[in-house]
């Protein structure tokens, strides 16, 4: 593998990917070529099993049964499907200030065309939110159903699930985790009646597949209709899962390349993997703070998080620090990064943040390289 560049933006997606991943998609490619459901041929058996053992691997993480695990194209996807077919005209959402652009824009989306009430709990400059504040919230005015972040993908900041989940059921609400950031480092089966998320970033999976996996008791109607494979005498589009939020030929190699990263990732410590980076982060932060004028929007020490660092200059543009960086080889983010109500909390509205986001394969020395460019000795 030919590696240009240190890749820092994990938090966007993981490069490269774990091992069997791209083994897997080329053998799809080269060997197979047929979807699951698509035929009764022993090549179809074949590809059917891999995609159910992918699944069931899936579905282990998430807490939920198999068969409610559905593939999508990604958490976009499946938070727009489940929130199009969990609220209903009226209903009041709660949902807090980390969240993604792919909560925040169907749920704005979808408030104007259902009349929903939609309510945010704010966060603090780092990103993180207090869970008796989101738990006061629902007190207060229970809402149909609770969006939670699992981790912002701006700060790295980890949201205490648990007691907010437990604190929704106790009021009628519904839970939807968007574990995008999450799953594949952090436990993610903690009783949340959703689970939505991607395959690309910490599961090292390819791009272009996700999940959506919700629980038995949750009866959802299909927001896609289309082909399934199966029942294909009806014209209604079958109501059982996973077929019921499964329209249209599935992306078979990239699940199969997912059924691969599974495997990898029960042999490997994320949670090892994670401290180790986080301890070369906080190393990278400590030189950055002794420049003049560098603010960090990320939490420290003590702090539930993800290996995140944003942080932003009071004399230089993020977009000029990512430009010098580039140069170096050293590949980063800069902007918003898709979280368009975090910022307000961050101080970083203007122009966002540069994120060093770095995945387990990124060495310490890498890291430094970072500091070495924006502050030269
Ligand atoms: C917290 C969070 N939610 C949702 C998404 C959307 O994921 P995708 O672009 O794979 O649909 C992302 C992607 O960065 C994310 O970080």
């Amino acid at each position: 593998m030919s590696r240009r560049h240190v890749h820092l933006d994990h938090a966007a997606g993981s490069w490269p990917k774990a091992d069997g991943v791209l083994a897997a998609i080329t053998r799809w490619y080269d060997e197979l070529g047929v979807g699951a459901e698509r035929g009764d041929s022993a090549l179809t058996r074949e590809v059917a099993h891999e995609v159910d053992a992918t699944r069931r691997a899936l579905a282990g993480r998430l807490g939920v049964a198999p068969a409610r695990c559905a593939f999508t194209s990604g958490a976009t996807e499946s938070i727009n499907l489940f929130l199009r077919a969990c609220l209903a005209p009226g209903d009041r959402v709660l949902a807090t200030a980390i969240d993604h652009a792919a909560v925040v824009r169907p749920l704005v989306a979808l408030g104007r065309e259902r009349g929903l009430s939609i309510g945010r709990v704010d966060c603090d400059a780092c990103g993180r939110i207090d869970p008796q504040r989101v738990i006061d919230a629902i007190v207060r005015r229970p809402p149909r159903l609770v969006v939670l972040n699992h981790a912002s993908n701006v700060t790295g900041a980890v949201l205490e699930v648990a007691p907010i989940i437990a604190a929704a059921h106790a009021h009628g609400a519904r839970v939807l985790l968007d574990a995008s950031q999450t799953v594949g480092v952090l436990d993610v089966a903690l009783g949340a009646d959703a689970v939505a998320g991607s395959a690309h970033k910490s599961l090292f999976g390819p791009a272009g597949l996700g999940f959506l996996a919700v629980t038995a008791d949750l009866e959802l109607a299909p927001q896609k209709q289309g082909g399934t494979g199966s029942s294909r005498a009806l014209d209604e589009h079958p109501r059982d899962w996973p077929l019921a939020f499964e329209a249209g030929t599935p992306n078979t190699p990239a699940i199969l390349g997912l059924g691969a990263a599974l495997r990898w990732l029960a042999t490997h410590d994320a949670d090892a993997a994670r401290r180790r980076t986080l301890a070369a982060l906080d190393a990278l932060r400590a030189r950055l703070l002794e420049r003049r004028g560098i603010v960090c929007q990320s939490p420290g020490d003590g702090d539930a998080r993800l290996p995140i660092l944003s942080f932003t200059s009071r004399d230089h543009d993020p977009a000029e620090l990512g430009a010098l960086l580039d140069l170096a080889g050293l590949h980063v983010r800069t902007g918003h990064h898709c979280a368009p109500l975090v910022h307000a909390a961050l101080g970083s509205g203007a122009a966002g943040t540069v994120r060093i986001s770095p995945g387990p394969f990124v060495s310490a020395a890498d890291l430094s390289r970072v500091a070495s460019v924006l502050s030269p000795a």
